[in-house]
C-alpha cells in the first residue's frame, strides 16, 4: 500500500502561497545545482549580501584572503568543497561566487565595515526538556530575498533547509543518527583568517555529520573556530539537548538543557566573549520577549514563543514593515517523541498549519512522499 499520510493533504493548500521544496539529492550535489540552480543563480544576481560580497571581492586583499581560505579548507573538507564545486557546476554559478558565500560571515567581520545586521541578528531557537516532552523549535530568520529561493535538501544522510548555493548546516537539519541541528548567528568581535581555522559554514557542516552530540562537540573542539556561533544540538535517540556557542579561536561553551525550557537568539548566554555592537536591538528584544513567555511547556509552549509578534517593532516571529530588517523565513518543530519534525515557511507557525512534515529517524519510503520531494 502507498502511505500518504493526511498531514500531507492537509498541507497542500499551504504549497500555492509559500516556497519551501525538498529537492532529493541522495549523494549527488550536481543534482542539486540541476533543480535549484534557477534559485541561486536569481538569488545571486539579487541579493545585497551577495552584491556587498562581490564588491568587496574587487579589493586584491579580499580577494587573497578567498584564495587562502578555499587552499585550505579544500584540504581539509575535501568533500565539502567537492559539493559547492558540483553545486556551481549544475547551476552554471562560479565556484568562487558560492565559495565566498560559503565565507561570508569572516570576510564581512573582517573586510566590511559594518556587517550587515541581516547577517548577525538572525534565528531564534526553544528548546524543552522535561518529564512530559523534548520539543525543540527553531525559527530561521534572514534577508527577505531568501524567501522564496532557500529549500531543502534530502540526501542519504540527512535533510536540511539550505540557503540557495550554501552548505548544508547553516539553517536547520537533522542526519539519519537522530540527530538535529540548528544555528543561531552570533557576532564575535573577532573573526581569524588564517589556514587552520575552519569558517562557520564549514564547521556547521561537518557538525551535520556527527552521529551524537559527544561527536558534534568533539568536531568542534579538534578545529580553530574563524569566528563564532551558536548551535542547538539534540539526539532523538537519547532525547538530550544542548546549546553550544562556539568562539573565535578555541572557545567552546556546552549548555546542557534539562528539566526544563531554554530560549538562545543572537547574543552569547554561557561564554565571555566581546561581541561587536548590535546594530539594531532585535536579538535583545526577542531575548526580553522570550523571559516573560518562558517556561515553554510542550509543542504549544514553543510555538506561543515562536509566533510571538506582541513586540510591534522587534518581535520573534520577523516580518518587515514595522522596522525590522529580516523576516522569519522557515520555523521547524523538531519533537523528539514524535520522531516528527514540522516545517512551517511564510506563515506564524502558532497561526498556520505546518506546510510539510517530515519523520526524523526512519524515512519513509520515497512514494510515500509524493509530490513534495521534486
Ligand atoms: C592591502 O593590504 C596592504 C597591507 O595592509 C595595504 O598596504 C594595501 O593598501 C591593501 N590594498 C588594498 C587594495 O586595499
Ligand atoms: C514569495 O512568493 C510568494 C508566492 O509567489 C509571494 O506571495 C511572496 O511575496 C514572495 N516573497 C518574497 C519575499 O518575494
Ligand atoms: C545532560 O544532563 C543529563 C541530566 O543530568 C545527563 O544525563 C546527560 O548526560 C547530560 N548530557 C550532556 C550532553 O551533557
Ligand atoms: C569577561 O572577559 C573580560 C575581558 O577578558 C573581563 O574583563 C571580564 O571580567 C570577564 N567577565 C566575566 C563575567 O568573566
Amino acid at each position: 500500500m502507498v502511505r500518504r499520510p493526511l498531514w500531507l493533504l492537509a498541507a497542500l493548500p499551504w504549497l500555492a502561497a509559500s516556497d519551501l521544496p525538498v529537492f532529493d539529492v541522495g549523494g549527488d550535489w550536481g543534482r542539486l545545482g540541476d533543480l535549484a540552480g534557477g534559485r541561486m543563480r536569481e538569488y545571486h544576481t539579487t541579493s545585497p549580501t551577495t552584491a556587498r560580497l562581490r564588491s568587496m571581492l574587487r579589493n586584491e586583499n579580499v580577494s587573497a584572503a578567498l584564495d587562502g581560505l578555499l587552499a585550505w579548507h579544500s584540504a581539509a573538507f575535501p568533500r565539502f568543497a567537492q559539493e559547492l564545486q558540483a553545486m556551481a557546476q549544475g547551476a552554471g554559478l562560479g565556484y568562487r561566487d558560492l565559495a565566498a558565500y560559503s565565507f561570508k560571515n569572516e570576510l564581512l567581520a573582517v573586510f566590511a565595515e559594518q556587517a550587515p545586521d541581516s547577517e548577525r541578528e538572525a534565528c531564534s531557537d526553544v528548546l524543552v526538556h522535561d518529564q512530559q516532552s523534548h520539543v525543540h523549535g527553531h525559527n530561521e530568520d534572514g534577508e527577505e530575498q531568501l524567501a522564496n529561493f532557500s529549500y531543502i535538501v534530502r540526501t542519504d544522510d540527512f535533510e536540511a533547509m539550505v540557503y540557495p548555493g550554501a552548505l548544508a548546516g547553516g539553517a536547520f537539519g537533522f542526519n539519519r543518527h537522530g540527530l538535529v541541528v540548528t544555528m543561531n548567528a552570533l557576532s564575535p568581535r573577532s573573526a581569524i583568517i588564517k589556514a587552520g581555522c575552519a569558517g562557520k559554514y564549514w564547521l556547521g557542516r561537518a557538525v551535520l555529520e556527527a552521529e551524537s552530540i559527544q561527536q558534534a562537540i568533539g568536531i568542534l573542539e579538534r578545529f580553530c573556530h574563524a569566528y563564532g556561533m551558536s548551535l542547538n544540538v539534540g539526539s532523538v535517540v537519547t532525547k538530550e539537548q544542548v546549546n553550544i556557542e562556539v568562539a573565535p579561536g578555541g572557545g567552546v561553551s556546552v549548555w546542557n538543557v534539562s528539566g526544563g525550557s531554554y530560549f538562545h537568539a543572537n547574543a552569547y548566554l554561557h561564554m565571555n566573549v566581546t561581541e561587536d555592537p548590535h546594530l539594531s536591538p532585535s536579538s535583545a528584544h526577542r531575548e526580553a520577549r522570550a523571559r516573560q513567555l518562558l517556561p515553554a511547556v510542550g509543542r504549544d509552549g514553543v510555538l506561543r514563543v515562536l509566533g510571538d509578534t506582541q513586540d510591534k517593532h522587534w518581535p520573534i516571529y520577523r516580518t518587515l514593515g514595522n522596522g525590522d530588517y529580516s523576516v522569519t523565513l522557515a520555523t521547524a518543530l523538531f519533537d523528539y517523541d514524535r520522531l516528527r519534525v514540522d516545517i512551517w515557511a511564510g506563515s506564524n507557525p502558532r497561526l498556520a498549519q505546518p506546510l510539510l512534515t517530515r519523520w526524523l529517524l526512519e524515512p519513509p519510503p520515497m512514494e510515500g512522499l509524493g509530490a513534495l520531494v521534486v
